[in-house]
């Protein structure tokens, strides 16, 4: 038996605007974790099972768009013909998560982290089980399912690390540098791949609006406005690359009170993006009103989590005033300072 998992995750700043060469930060949510099981099988070929969605599929028969099958499918191009007729079968792997699915934690990332490289363990293939590798291997299926990830979440789940962020355009996505380009934003930075440096543990919280948004649709509007607008756009995308890069300054220096307005301002620049919701903003103004430091939208948007910045005595009222205001679930991490010592390979 062989089993892997994998950490939800939840973007501090540059949400949307990753997409577009921006840096963005985001960071590991360890309480809620997506875990898969491999155990050999009499049964020919490998069953997925995944009790918590429902799920129960042979991997030879699901389309090979179905988020478990792509997983597979995704090792599986990474070994010879022979090898996948020889290991590829006899299998059941079990996937289980408690991560909210569709809410801006990362769910399918981490799903999919968490079976390839567990399936990679299993098969001995301890190069195919890397942080770089079950990076790679995972962007491949966040691509089926979000069109135009900016790869931020497959990053943070495989690494496990808090990061900084800045996805390879000229690679990933030609096109959206060209436009770019051509519609007047030229000074992108360059991409990165970095840790970042905490110079005092800050306490979130994360508030579930309920509401399951899939990130696919808000990315896709965010492409449409961009394409009908791209200077507008471009400005916004720009405004909070800025607000990430002073964000990562103001964490390295423990300056909470320009983090939390560092937050303010950008979940602003997502409202005028049109991704926050009714259900979000809710929370944002009860986050305020209830002492936070910073609060914004996090992730796709149009529902998922909000998160908000407290201290130890802001932390009880900002979360009853969350609760109150509507959130389902709030959840607590600390960003610490020993957690950051540097991005394993
Ligand atoms: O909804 P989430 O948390 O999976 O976040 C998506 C983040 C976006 O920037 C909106 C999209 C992306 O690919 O980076």
């Amino acid at each position: 038996m062989t089993t892997a998992s994998a950490p939800g995750k939840i973007i501090l700043f540059g949400e949307h605007a990753v997409v577009y060469g921006q840096p963005a930060i985001a960071v590991p949510v360890p309480q809620v974790r997506a875990t898969a099981v491999i155990t050999p099988a009499p049964h020919a070929g490998i069953l997925l099972a995944a009790a918590d969605f429902g799920q129960n599929v042979w991997w030879h028969k699901a389309s090979p768009t179905h988020p478990l099958a792509a997983a597979v499918h995704a090792l599986a191009s990474q070994l010879t013909l022979a090898e996948q007729d020889q290991s590829l079968s006899h299998l059941t792997i079990t996937v289980s998560s408690t991560i909210p699915v569709a809410s801006g934690l990362g769910s399918g990332a981490a799903i999919a982290a968490a079976l390839i490289r567990a399936l990679a363990l299993h098969l001995g293939r301890a190069d195919l089980a890397t942080p770089a590798a079950v990076s790679a291997l995972t962007y491949e299926v966040e691509r089926i399912h979000h069109g135009t990830p900016s790869g931020i979440d497959n990053t943070v789940v495989s690494y496990e690390q808090p990061v900084y962020f800045v996805r390879d355009l000229a690679t990933a996505a030609p096109d959206i540098l060209e436009r770019l380009h051509t519609t007047g934003l030229s000074d992108l930075p360059a991409p990165a791949l970095e840790p970042f440096a905490v110079g005092q543990p800050i306490t979130l919280l994360i508030g579930y609006t309920g509401v399951a948004a899939p990130t696919k649709e808000s990315v896709g509007d965010v492409r449409r406005q961009w394409l009908a607008d791209a200077p507008a756009f471009n400005a916004l995308f720009a405004a909070c690359g800025r607000i990430a890069q002073q964000a990562r300054h103001a964490l390295a220096a423990g300056d909470t009170a320009s983090l939390g307005r560092l937050m303010w301002d950008n979940h602003a620049l997502l409202q005028e993006m049109t991704v926050s919701s009714a259900e979000l903003d809710a929370l944002v103004v009860a986050a305020r009103t209830a002492g936070a430091l910073g609060a914004k939208l996090s992730g796709g948007g149009r529902g998922g989590n909000m998160i908000a910045l407290v201290t130890a005595e802001t932390s009880a009222a900002v979360r009853h005033a969350l609760l109150t205001a509507g959130a389902h679930t709030v959840l607590e991490m600390v960003l610490g300072r020993d957690w950051l010592s540097g991005l394993a390979e």
